[in-house]
């Protein structure tokens, strides 16, 4: 007999890989992977595609591992062709963009970032810029959040070059928006809702010069194999 289990581990399609997940960084989110998606962390890829079953643990999965790929970015500096270090010239200093079809879709995984992030990370706004009326740090209308990744002391952490990370949550529903920035890390949600205008704006965000550039795309299998998610 197929268990769901086995159903979801073969519905999951991993494509290219990826740095291993940072585990040190998991385990101060309280997060233990299912197996497949402790494997798919572990997979080595730039981009990892996943095709999964509904309730199969996507976006939490995609959430650690945007995590991971921020603590990743923030110890990777700017290094040009003649050896000289340009990381002050990154800004943000690390960029993160998750994308879904609807706002009510990234509603969800903006609720479940509230439950990982850790609370000594979330500053109020950009370093330099007071942070307005909202002072939770968590800009609900806009759905963006500054952190600034450090110990719970307070102090710097070692190897971290780029501590200032800018995390925003767009819909994919007007795709002339989603362009003109560099991403370290892009997370698609419910890929199969998102048009194919949209990657088309996205993809170019992921070749720009001193970011990770990595990305997690992830959904159900669409109807159409003329999908661009296919
Ligand atoms: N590693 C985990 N440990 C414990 N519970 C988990 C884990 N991963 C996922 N879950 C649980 O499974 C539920 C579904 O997870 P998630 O929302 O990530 O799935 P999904 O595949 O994105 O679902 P949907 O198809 O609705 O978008 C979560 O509410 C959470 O309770
Ligand atoms: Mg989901």
């Amino acid at each position: 007999m197929t268990t769901s289990a086995a159903r979801r581990r073969r519905r999951t399609k991993i494509i290219e890989s990826a740095p291993p997940v940072t585990q040190a960084a998991n385990r101060a989110m309280s997060y233990k992977p299912f197996p497949w998606q402790e494997k798919a962390h572990k997979t080595k890829a730039r981009f990892k595609n996943l095709w999964c079953g509904r309730r199969a643990g996507k976006s939490r999965f995609s959430i650690h591992e945007t995590m991971s790929a921020i603590v990743e970015a923030a110890k990777t500096p700017l290094i040009d062709s003649e050896g000289v270090d340009r990381t002050a010239s990154l800004s943000p200093q690390v960029h993160i963009w998750t994308v879904g079809p609807t706002n009510a879709q990234l509603r969800q995984v903006w609720n479940e970032m509230k439950d990982f992030i850790p609370p000594h990370w979330i500053v109020q706004g950009r370093p330099g810029q007071m942070g307005g009326r909202n002072r939770s740090g968590w800009k609900e209308d806009e759905m963006y959040v500054w952190l600034e990744l450090r110990g719970t002391d307070g102090r710097a952490l070692p190897g971290v070059v780029r501590p200032q990370v800018f995390w925003e949550l767009k819909t994919a529903d007007n795709p002339e928006a989603l362009q003109t920035v560099g991403l370290d890390f892009l997370h698609i949600t419910e890929a199969q809702d998102v048009k194919e205008t949209a990657w088309n704006k996205l993809r170019p965000t992921l070749d720009s010069p001193g970011r990770l550039g990595r990305a997690i795309i992830e959904g159900i299998p669409p109807l159409s194999k003329a999908h661009w998610f296919s």
